[in-house]
Order: structure tokens, then C-alpha cells, then sequence
């Protein structure tokens, strides 16, 4: 039986009619449709093997099946996974984790990860973190992973080269092989220079992938195929989203109907902050996943055609019920620069609130009810609220939080990017903007030809000591 689709995306209250005349009106999204539909042509024009790559991904099955292969391979094999990665390098897999495995992986014995490896991701460079991870981890019984597409990023090299030692010391006459694979660039980078040297075992980042829209290509299949999860699954969610996603009717189109309507909140009603909050735990990975999208993709200095715009919306992540009692009050009586998508799921596994109080008016109620049912009727009056008092939001809702369900999200997340950004008239797929950073911390840490500029006079000035 094909599979029903499992994402619904709910959009009722972007509009005027339901925000007290604050939203959007029918007629603006209207005036988009011709747009949508030459950007929808060109989107469709620059799919594989054109740059945007990441829409072929689901259909990989080369790749997939040698993914497979390892991982069922691997996984038995070692008790650790360590992914060495930062930014579209270990988002994903994270938020993959969070939303498809049980909570708390790494602390549960070997029955309760039905034998699969804990996972740990380093997307940093803290050595408060570092250290002691690596003074606990029994690194003979780890798998590391390291995953850069350039194969340049100092982070994820600095934190290899630190690993690699720990390997060679612990793993002795052994060797590196069979402990490492390199996630990367098929043909260009040090890394893929290193894996030839040095014999390890690779998987290849599609040269037309870009970090941010690399969860469904190795760089996020592997991980997770290592934990268990049916990465087949996610696969044919995300190629059921690409094939909802076909039609070039802005309302029939989800990826399309999400980007027309944050565009408009922020072009014409001013709202260019983007707030992704979920109501569900589980989800939550994918605010942080969706926040670097979002903000790399979109945050621009110049349009496509060369004009100077500094553009781009804010994205934030919130997590409900616990924002309600941190960022709400803020959200519903502060300024109207701000749109809400909320994130649901239904809650598989359930509480049963007790009811040992029925006399009391303050808790009575709650008594026979759930901790799902709570944080449901929480999400339906926090977007009510948010409408009654003028404020755009959108609900996207998972039938299920199942591998399919998240396949179909992430590629409705992609492809709304890629059209906003079109949207916005700006390139989705590059980030000069980090570019400058990146070079001044190679001069910072003595990198030749990237000597660091001279520090201005006068520089102390202003600092408080
Ligand atoms: O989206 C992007 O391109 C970036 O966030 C990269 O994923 C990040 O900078 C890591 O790059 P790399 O995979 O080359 O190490």
C-alpha cells in the first residue's frame, strides 16, 4: 500500500481573516503565483546534476546500499560512534538522533539500543567538552567518523588530528584502518588526500550538496543507519515530499506555500524573525538543524543579480511547553516582527496524570488526563492566542515521528529554502559571508598566506577591565 502522506502543513492563521486583521491577505499570496511558478521552473532546471543536488539524494541507491554495508558491518563491531563534523557536517545526524531514537541513547545498556552503538557528536572545539569525552571513551571499541566536505574546516580537523593520536597510541601495532572513515568531497580536500595515503575507508558528499543540505547523503545516513534507524524510510519520505513538491500551484505546493508565506510576513508585514518552535521534545533537534538552513541560506549581503540588499530573516528556536514560560509573553505582546511555526507530533507513548485531587479546583482537571493531551492543548491555545492578538504562525504536523515522517520534513525544509530564497532573489547555496571569520582565525593560529591583520590603535579604549 503507498504510503499516505504524513505531514500536514497548516497555515490558516498566516492569514488576515484569523490574526485580527494583522496577516497576510489571500490576495497577496494570489499575486505570488505567477512568480512561484517560473521559480519552481528554474528550481526544477538546476536539480541534479545541476547544483542542486541534494533533491537527488533519495535516489542514490548505489551510495545507499554501500552505506548499508558498512554500517551493518560497523555497527556490531564497536560500542562507540564518534562523528567529528560542525555546522550541515552534524546538525542533522543530531537532530536524527534526537527525533528517531529513544531519549537518552548513550546512557541506555546494550538491550535498550537493541545493540546499536552510542552516538557522539562533536561540533565543536571546546576542550571542556573534548577532554574529558575522550578520557572516557574507550577509543579501541570507537568508530570515528569525520565528516568534512571541504576536508579544510579548522574545527573538524583540529578535533581528527587529536583523535588520530589517541587511535595510533591505544590501537598500536593495529593500525588506523577499520577505526576511521572519512566522510567527504569524492575527489578534492585533504581529507580525501589522507584516505589514499593512509588507507581509510571513505564515503563521498555529492560535489552539488552543499553542508546545510547534506543530511540525506552520507553525511547524515551513515550515522544514522550505525544507530539503527531505517534510513530506506527516511529516503522514500523525502522522495514523497519532492514528489508533492512537483506541482507548480503555490497552494498545492507545502515547500512552496512555506516560503511565499514567511517571504510575505517579512517583505510586506515586517515579521523577519522566524521562530521554529516544536511542541515535542523529539523534534526539537530539527529547530537547530532548520535555524542554520534558514540563516545560511538565506542571510544575504547581495542578490543573485549583484545588487546590495542585506537581507535575510532571523530564524529562532523555541521548545513548547517550556518557552511558553520564557519567550511567549514576548512573542504575543511584543513587536509584530516575529512568525511562529510550531512543530507536532503525536505522543506514542504517553503519561497518565493521576488524579488524587478531584475536589481542587487547580488540579482537579488535569486528573485523568495525559502529559500528550496537556502539551497538545498547550500548542492549540498558544497559536490561538498568537492569532487573537494579530500574530502570523504555522503549524507543521507529523502524523507519525516515524523515519518516513522525517524524510518528508526535511525535504519540505529544503525545498522551501531553496525557494525562498529565490523569494528573497538571493543564492541559497553559498555562504561568503562566513568566509571572512574563517580566514582571520587561520592568521590567528598562524596559517601562511593568511597573516593576521594589525589590531586598530586605541583598542583597549572602550574595554572594561
Ligand atoms: O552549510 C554549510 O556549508 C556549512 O555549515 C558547513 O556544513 C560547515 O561549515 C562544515 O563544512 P565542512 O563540511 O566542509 O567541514
Amino acid at each position: 500500500m503507498p504510503d499516505r502522506n504524513r505531514l500536514v502543513l497548516d497555515c490558516n492563521n498566516m492569514f488576515a481573516d484569523r490574526t485580527v486583521g494583522r496577516g497576510i491577505a489571500t490576495d497577496r499570496l494570489d499575486s505570488l503565483a505567477a512568480r512561484f511558478r517560473e521559480l519552481h521552473a528554474d528550481v526544477q532546471r538546476r536539480r541534479h546534476p545541476g547544483p542542486l543536488g541534494f533533491y537527488q539524494l533519495p535516489f542514490e541507491a548505489t551510495v545507499v546500499s554501500e552505506i548499508r554495508r558498512f554500517a551493518d558491518w560497523a555497527a556490531p563491531l564497536f560500542e562507540n560512534v564518534l562523528v567529528l563534523g560542525i555546522g550541515g557536517s552534524a546538525l542533522g545526524t543530531s537532530a536524527l538522533r534526537q527525533a528517531l531514537r529513544p531519549p537518552f541513547w548513550n546512557e541506555l545498556d546494550d538491550e535498550g539500543r537493541e545493540h546499536f552503538p552510542r552516538l557522539y557528536i562533536l561540533d565543536n572545539v571546546d576542550p571542556a567538552t573534548i577532554a574529558p569525552l575522550l578520557e572516557r571513551l574507550d577509543i579501541r571499541r570507537t568508530l570515528c567518523n569525520v565528516i568534512s566536505k571541504s576536508g579544510a574546516t579548522a574545527e573538524t580537523m583540529a578535533q581528527f588530528m587529536i583523535v588520530r593520536e589517541r587511535l595510533l597510541a591505544a590501537l598500536e601495532e593495529q593500525g588506523l584502518q577499520g577505526h576511521l572513515i572519512f566522510t567527504t568531497d569524492p575527489v578534492k580536500g585533504v581529507l580525501r588526500q589522507l584516505a589514499v595515503a593512509e588507507g581509510i575507508a571513505t564515503l563521498p558528499v555529492p560535489p552539488n550538496v552543499g553542508g546545510r543540505f547534506s543530511v540525506l547523503s552520507a553525511v547524515g545516513l551513515l550515522p544514522a543507519a550505525l544507530m539503527g534507524i531505517d534510513i530506506e524510510r527516511l529516503l522514500a519520505g523525502a522522495a514523497a515530499m519532492i514528489a508533492r513538491c512537483h506541482t507548480d500551484e503555490l497552494q498545492r505546493n507545502p515547500a512552496g506555500l512555506f516560503a511565499a508565506l514567511q517571504y510575505l510576513a517579512h517583505s510586506e508585514q515586517g515579521a523577519g524573525i522566524h521562530v521554529m518552535m516544536p511542541y515535542s521534545d523529539r523534534l526539537y533537534g530539527f529547530a537547530d538543524w532548520f535555524r542554520q538552513l534558514w540563516a545560511e541560506s538565506l542571510g544575504k549581503r547581495y542578490r543573485s543579480d549583484g545588487g546590495e540588499v542585506f537581507t535575510g530573516p532571523t530564524p529562532v528556536k523555541a521548545l513548547g511547553a517550556t518557552d511558553q514560560h520564557s519567550q511567549v509573553q514576548l512573542y504575543i505582546e511584543g513587536p509584530f516582527d516575529k512568525t511562529i511555526t510550531f512543530l507536532a507530533g503525536p505522543h506514542e507513548q504517553d503519561l497518565a496524570i493521576p488524579g488524587p485531587y478531584p475536589d481542587s479546583p487547580e488540579l482537579g482537571y488535569l486528573g485523568g488526563r495525559t502529559l500528550g493531551e496537556l502539551l497538545d492543548a498547550e500548542r492549540h491555545a498558544t497559536a490561538a492566542a498568537l492569532a487573537a492578538s494579530g500574530r502570523m504562525n504555522m503549524t507543521i504536523q507529523l502524523e507519525r515521528i516515524d523515519a518516513h515522517a522525517i524524510g518528508e520534513l526535511i525535504m519540505l525544509l529544503q525545498i522551501a529554502t531553496v525557494y525562498a530564497g529565490g523569494l528573497y532573489g538571493v543564492d541559497p547555496l553559498d555562504q561568503p559571508g562566513v568566509e571572512l571569520g574563517k580566514r582571520l582565525t587561520y592568521g590567528l593560529m598562524g596559517r601562511a598566506g593568511f597573516e593576521p591583520p594589525a589590531l586598530a590603535p586605541g583598542e583597549e579604549r572602550w574595554i572594561a577591565r
